[in-house]
Order: structure tokens, then sequence, then C-alpha cells
């Protein structure tokens, strides 16, 4: 049952690229007559996705002989080598997917499809199932086997293990029932070879989108996945089961309730559908960054509450011989060590110094095996960052990464790593990944002053519940952000823009002052507050446009009235005083002349909400000034030289 709406424009983010299909079995007649086979319609969307990144692609097509699928790590050339060299019976009915591999390296047995039922179920899936683990366990148990290290194929023999069981052999009641006892992000579907012509799906957390045909339907991780084949399109809601026939597509909530989707037509062309709808990868990344958020803090807790950061594989014995930890980054990720040293330092009591990678080597650093060296990297493949690296191992510290990208060098050579769930950082400047890598910092932090004791039980649920809250409230600044966006279009002739900060607002600064650089190719420049007294304080002119990121009036006082006190002396000397401040802290506004509040939070967490106004201020203020706010000029993604 589906109900009519006008165009809508869908604002997705998902970490893989996802595709269904179910075709009329005549079809397959008119596969060689050029009509849809679902092995084209599946590759054509795969295709379309691919500008996700993703490290391994896999197709599984339903067939008279049976399922049949290929999957290769890699790119998608690789399948489709394997698919010339094995090619696929046609079929109408069939399901893709790219990974961007979260749980388990790219290899060719973690790509999706994964298969259970002794062949006859295909699963793929998107996000994180935070209770694999024990659900792992108890199917093993139960006689299961697994071939990979994947939450994804624990997904599929759950779902195997119900429909011979409770589900009835009903492949869309075995999914409800799936889908109640499985806890964190996902987006699944199922084929199987009792149910032919049927692609059965589900999300929780993770985008679905139909595509309606004519005498055929779709599935996408987004419209752009179908946007060739059709532009009438059905967004599902939370907890949602849907099936799909070539010419039926029938809606439940996990219980098996009918539910109803809202029909709305594509009008984006499948340029702009990559980017969900926004004008660039850039302005989606900004506005992905609650999910990004949020994904990262999935599935770190165990039932007890106790934070379990499995990836990390160096053992708490050795975590509590650390006496001191060296943070090695670069750019943005630098900054997110910076922020980090506030947080550890105070929960742990753990000197943490924050050295930048090029510069580490060639000052005969103290280092030695009670020293934990921490490398922050989007796409650990920064050179400057991996040659730190092995010199720090070459004196016999620990490594331990924290990566945005699954199996790239960096973690490849630690002996730990701690991976971000931001999922594809498309945008050469770094935008979610940076709130992902403080994210990560804090999980780090908390579960050394777990191990070692620093903090009770109690108190780390506690902070861990306030992050938990730190999603919702970067949206609620996303969605505040009208006023900032038109003071950059008043600004966009700016000539430079000067950042303040304090504590942990001083690398917020930094991060705002480098996002203006990096895309508006603006002279910015961001410093400690404390700092303008000893000579900065020079540059400040009738105009000169000074954003200062005050820290909340509830920490501690000397800090909120010394970043005011600053404010006033600027002010008197001319400048143009753009606060961010917290809700509710009034002092500000008597000598800012823009004042931009971020929702209350604890003061080591407000650089996760401090930020997002001046990623989204560079950012419109570039596309003012008609950059290219994606590629910008002179940049790389990743500085894989020296
Ligand atoms: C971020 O906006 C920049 N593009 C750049 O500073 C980047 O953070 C730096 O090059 C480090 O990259 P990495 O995180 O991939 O190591």
């Amino acid at each position: 049952m589906l109900s009519a709406s006008g165009p809508r424009a869908g604002t997705l983010s998902a970490m893989c690229g996802i595709i269904g299909y179910a075709g009329r079995p005549d079809a397959v007649a008119g596969i060689s007559a050029g009509g849809h086979g679902a092995l084209d319609v599946v590759m054509e969307g795969l295709r379309r996705l691919e500008y996700r990144g993703y490290d391994s692609a896999g197709v599984a097509v339903l067939t008279p002989l049976g399922i049949e699928y290929r999957k290769k790590s890699g790119k998608l050339a690789n399948l489709v080598a394997e698919l010339a060299a094995a090619p696929l019976t046609p079929a109408t009915t069939g399901i893709g997917h790219t990974r961007w591999a979260t749980h388990g390296g790219p290899t060719d047995e973690n790509a999706h499809p994964h298969l259970a039922d002794n062949g006859r179920l295909a699963v793929i899936h998107n996000g994180i199932i935070e209770n694999f683990a024990e659900l792992k366990a108890e199917l093993l148990d139960a006689g299961a086997e697994f071939v990979s290290e994947t939450d994804t194929e624990v997904a599929a023999a759950l779902l195997a293990s119900i429909y011979r069981g409770d589900g009835d052999a009903d492949l869309a009641k075995s999914m409800q029932l799936a889908c109640q006892q499985l806890e964190g992000a996902f987006t699944l579907l199922a084929v199987h070879t009792d149910s032919p012509g049927t692609v059965v799906a589900a999300r929780r957390n993770s985008p679905l989108v139909v595509g309606l045909g004519e005498g055929e339907n779709f599935l996408g991780s987004d419209v752009s996945g179908f946007i060739d084949f059709t532009r009438r399109a059905v967004e599902l809601g939370q907890d949602q089961v849907v099936t799909i026939t070539p010419d039926t597509v029938a809606i439940t909530d996990f219980y098996g309730e009918p539910a109803v989707g809202t029909e709305f037509h594509v009008n984006w062309d499948a340029a702009a559908a990559e980017k969900g709808g926004y004008d660039s990868f850039m302005e989606k990344e900004i506005n992905d960054q609650p999910q990004a958020v949020g994904d990262t803090l999935l599935g770190r807790s165990d039932v007890d509450g106790r934070l379990t950061l499995d990836e990390l594989r160096v053992s708490p014995e050795e975590l509590k011989n650390v006496n001191k930890i060296m943070v090695l980054a670069c750019g943005t990720s630098a900054y997110a060590g910076q922020v980090a040293k506030y947080a550890i330092e105070h929960w742990c009591r753990l000197p943490v110094e924050v050295e930048l990678s090029h510069e580490f080597r060639y000052r005969d650093p103290i280092v030695d095996s009670n020293t934990l060296v921490v490398a922050i990297s989007q796409s650990g493949e920064t050179m400057d960052t991996l040659m730190a690296v092995r010199y720090a191992k070459e004196q016999g510290a620990k490594i331990l990464a924290i990566c945005n990208t699954n199996g790239s060098t960096i973690p490849r050579e630690s002996d730990a790593v701690l991976y971000t769930h931001a999922g594809p950082e498309i945008a050469v400047a770094s935008t979610k990944a940076f709130l992902a890598q403080i994210t990560a910092a804090y999980l780090l932090g908390l579960y050394l002053a777990q191990i070692r004791g620093n903090k009770f039980q109690g108190e780390i649920k506690d902070i861990l519940a306030d992050l938990a809250k730190v999603p919702d409230k970067i949206q609620q600044v996303l969605d505040n952000s009208g006023q900032i966006k038109e003071l950059a279009q008043l600004m966009k002739d700016t000539r430079s823009v000067l950042f303040l900060g304090r504590h942990v607002g001083f690398p917020v600064a930094m991060e705002g002052a480098l996002k203006l650089k990096e895309l508006a190719y603006i002279h910015a420049e961001g410093f400690a507050a404390g700092e303008l007294k000893h000579g900065p304080i020079a540059l400040i002119e009738e105009g000169q446009p000074v954003f200062v990121v005050v820290p909340s009036p509830r920490g501690r006082d000397s800090l909120h009235a010394k970043v005011v006190s600053n404010i006033q002396e600027i002010r008197a000397r001319g400048a143009k005083t753009i606060v961010i401040a917290e809700e509710g802290d009034d002092a500000v506004k008597a000598y800012a002349e823009h004042v931009f509040y971020v929702p209350e939070t604890p003061t080591l967490l407000a650089p996760l909400l401090t930020t997002v106004p001046l990623q989204i201020f560079a950012c419109e203020l570039a596309s003012a000034k008609g950059f290219d706010v994606d590629q910008p000029r002179n940049l790389a993604k990743s500085v894989t030289v020296e």
C-alpha cells in the first residue's frame, strides 16, 4: 500500500552500495533482445554507486538451477573480469553490492553476497550489526560454519536458521524475525531459491529506497542505483521490511504489521543523485556527520556496558604499561589528535604529545617500548605518517592506528587499529572523518581509563551516554545552519579571517582556518586565544573578521571568562567578532557581531559540535565564490609522497 506525494529531496548516506532487482521472468527471453536482465540492472546500479568508494563488489542472481554469484575484492573491473571469465546464467532476479569494509578486510571471502542454507540463500548488507559476536557464538554452537570475518555472514546464517525454524520457510517472515534480533545499523537484502522472482529487504538506521517500474521493481541504498530505469521511488521508514516481485511491493514493520511507504518522484539527475541531492560531496559529507559519529560509536560496548574495542589487538597488560602517548598525524587529522590530547590527559592522567608526522622523525623524539603511538589517518596512506610510524616502530613503540580506510597501509603496519566508520570520504577536504576521528580518540581514551582504572565504570558509562547524544545535537546544528550560510555569502569577498579558540576550542579554531584555506583559498589563521596579546593582536584592525570558539560557561569559569575578555579586546580594536557559543550563553552577546549557538554538551565533547558551523561557513563561502569544494586546487585526498 503506497501513498503518493510530491517530489522530495532524500538525504541518504551509507557506507556501501546496494542494488536489488525483480523483473518479469519473460524478460529472460527478452535479454537476448536487450531486455532488462538482472545482471544488467545490478551491474549498472553498482557502477552508479561506485562514487561512494568501496573495496570489493559482488552479485548474486536467482536462476532455475539455484543461486549463482560472483564476488571479488578491489574495483568493479575485477568483478566484470570474473563475470566475463565465468558468466552467470541469464536471470531476472538479483542483488548486488559494493562493500566499504568495516568488520573484516577487503578480501574475496569478505565480499558480499554471503550465502547460507546450503547455498539456497544469498544476503548482502550495509551497516554495522552491533551484536554480531554474540549471535555468531550462538550460531556456532548450533552448528553453523563461517568462511568470512563479517557481521553480514552472521546475519545470513541467522536468517537461514530462522527460515528453517520459526520463519516457516517464509522469507519475509524470517527477515522480520531476524531483524527483531539484530542490533545496530543495517540494510539487508536477501534472495532464496524457494522464492523465485522475489527480493526481501529490511532497514534500520541505514538507507533503503524502492524503485517502482512497469513489471519490474528495484531496491537501492540510494536512488542513483536505479535512476537509469525508473524515477518513481518509495523511501522506507525505520524498522521496515519490504518484499518486491516484478509486480508487487509489500511493506511491513519488523512484526509483520502492514506499513505504508511514501512514493516520490526523483527529480535529480544522476550526478545529483550520487550526492544524495546535495550540490557537492563536501555538503553531503558535512550532513553525513551525525551518521558518521553514530556509526563510529556503534558496537563498542559489551552487554555489561564495558567498552570492548575488538579491533584493538594490543593486550590490556601492554596498554597498562604505557607511560606516554604520542599522536602522529597531518593536517585535519593532527587537529583531531590535539582534541584527543585534552580528553585523554584528563581521563587517563597520561601525557599525550601531538606531533606532525613530517616533523616527528627529524627531532630525535623520545620514544620507547612504553610509548603508545596513535597514528591518525583518514586514508591510511599518508606517506609522512607512514614513515613516522615506521620510525616509531624501530624505536620499540606500540602503534595504534585510528583510520577510516579498512585494510590501508598504515593500519596494516600497525600493531592495532581502531577503525572510524565515517564511510568513504570523497571530498578532498576532510569533514566527517574528522569528527569520526575525534570520536574514536574519545573511545580510545575511555578504554584506556577503563583498563587502567582511572575512571569508574559508572563514570565511563555517563560519558558514553553523553557521546550517544551527540549525533542528534550535530543534526540540530545542521538544521539551524541558515544563518551561518547567509553570513558566508555576505563575506564572500573577505580577504582574511582569524580564528580563536581556547582549550579544546583551540584545535577547532585551527581546523576552521584550514577549511577556509582549503576551500575558499582565503588567508586564514587559527591560534590560541591566550596567544592574542603575545603578538597576533597586532593583526586586528577595523572590520577584521574573527571567529571565536567560546567554551561552555558551565565548564571551568576561568576559561569562559578569559575568552570573553579576549573577545572584548579584539572588539575594542575594531574586529568583527563572530562567536560560536553554547546555547544559553548570553554573556557573549554584548561583544559579538554574530553569535551561532550549538547545543549544550560536556566541554571535552564540544568540538564535535563547534566544528560544524566552521565547516559550513567555509563550504558556503567557497561555493559563493564559485569554487569546486570537492576538488580544491593544488590538493590531493591522500598525500602519498613525503
Ligand atoms: C584535510 O582537510 C586535508 N585534506 C588534509 O590536511 C588531511 O587531513 C591530511 O593530509 C591527512 O590525511 P589523512 O588523514 O588521510 O592521513
